[in-house]
């Protein structure tokens, strides 16, 4: 089960722009199809002909049209059959059409009712059209369900385990994190102040032309949003100076993207990146921030694809649930008030 009416990221425009091929997606276990219409606007509909049933997104983009790889019939971006070679369409059933909009640099997909769907809904990127910001980020497949990946986002002490060597320090289990649920959103904070930067955070400094191993004031604040979106505020200040309301000059700041696209109950597509507050002009630094970011996550994806195995082979199994879990736990709870909502 998923909370259905929302806006979820499905794909980033590179991904249907490459050539003439459309792009197969599962989301929330429903198979879709996105590709360009006519007019450049992205569209989405069931991957599924209604001819034979084979896949459309093995099929090609044509003037707009997608031109199943099977029998050659020409779908519509509304779902309605346009063509067939041979054939009278008219009679065709239409398959169902899933709202799309293109926006802030990712295609958004409204898995729902669509008359329900409101594009003014859509998560704000304060930072996409921000010249003083850059992003730089990717995309991971995760065989896991994306659940586990909220509560790791929404509960940073594993960082001083799984990022020992990056973004990882032993200060982080030392200081008490604070959970507080907004409306539907759950905020989960932590400060750690004069403490000296793990490397990660060393390399921002020197970056920003900041002493690397004086000390800093370090600030995480995990924000989950539904349906499946964690924006974490992460930074480190020259201590003393504020911390997070610092003045830029002394502190290296940025907030880490996370959205969490379910695929089915057990797999998930991760769209991960960094908007990084300082330096943004510097293309170097936003690859070398990117590959960093990749190799940290690559390490929460091993851990979090082996604890799905552990939780698939034991369903019944009882979980412990401690302190540092409230950020988790409380998201779910945002999940499963909105899917009852959705049900009744
Ligand atoms: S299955 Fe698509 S045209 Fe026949
Ligand atoms: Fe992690």
């Amino acid at each position: 089960m998923f909370v259905r009416n929302a806006w979820y990221v499905a794909a980033t425009p590179d991904e249907i722009d490459k050539d003439d091929r459309p792009l197969g997606r599962t989301v929330c276990g429903a198979a879709m199809v996105f590709f360009r219409g006519p007019d450049g606007a992205v569209t989405a509909v069931e991957d599924f002909c209604p001819h034979r049933g084979a896949p459309l997104s093995l099929g090609r983009v044509v003037e707009g049209k997608l031109v199943c790889g099977y029998h050659g019939l020409e779908m519509g971006c509304d779902g309605k059959v346009v063509a067939m070679p041979g054939q009278r369409v008219r009679g065709f059933p239409p398959i169902r059409h899933y709202p799309t909009v293109e926006q802030s640099g990712f295609i958004w997909v409204w898995p729902g009712d669509a008359e329900k769907a409101d594009a003014s809904k859509i998560h704000p990127l304060p930072w996409a059209d921000n010249p003083e910001c850059a992003f730089g980020g990717g995309l991971f497949h995760v065989k896991c369900d994306y659940r586990l990946m909220i509560d790791n986002l929404m509960d940073l002490t594993h960082e001083t385990y799984v990022h020992s060597t990056s973004i990882g320090q032993k200060e982080i289990d030392e200081a008490t994190p604070v959970t507080k649920v907004e409306g539907d959103e759950v905020v989960l904070s932590r400060f750690m102040n004069g403490i000296i930067a793990p490397p990660f955070w060393q390399l921002a400094l020197r970056s920003h032309e900041l002493p690397d191993h004086a000390p800093v004031d370090r600030w995480q604040i995990c924000r989950f949003s539904p349906p499946s979106h964690v924006m974490i505020e992460v930074g480190v200040a020259l201590a003393g100076q504020g911390g997070f309301d610092a003045d830029p000059k002394v502190k290296a700041a940025a907030t880490v993207v996370d959205f969490l696209t379910p695929e089915t109950e057990t797999t998930m597509w991760y769209f991960w990146g960094m908007a990084r507050h300082f330096r943004p002009q510097d293309k170097a630094l936003t690859a070398q921030i990117r590959e960093g970011q990749s190799k940290i996550f690559a390490e929460d994806l091993a851990m979090l694809e082996r604890q799905q195995c552990n939780l698939s082979a034991q369903p019944e199994r009882k979980l412990l649930m401690l302190n540092i879990d409230s950020g988790g736990v409380q998201s779910r709870k945002v999940i499963e008030r909105l899917m009852a909502a959705e049900q009744s």
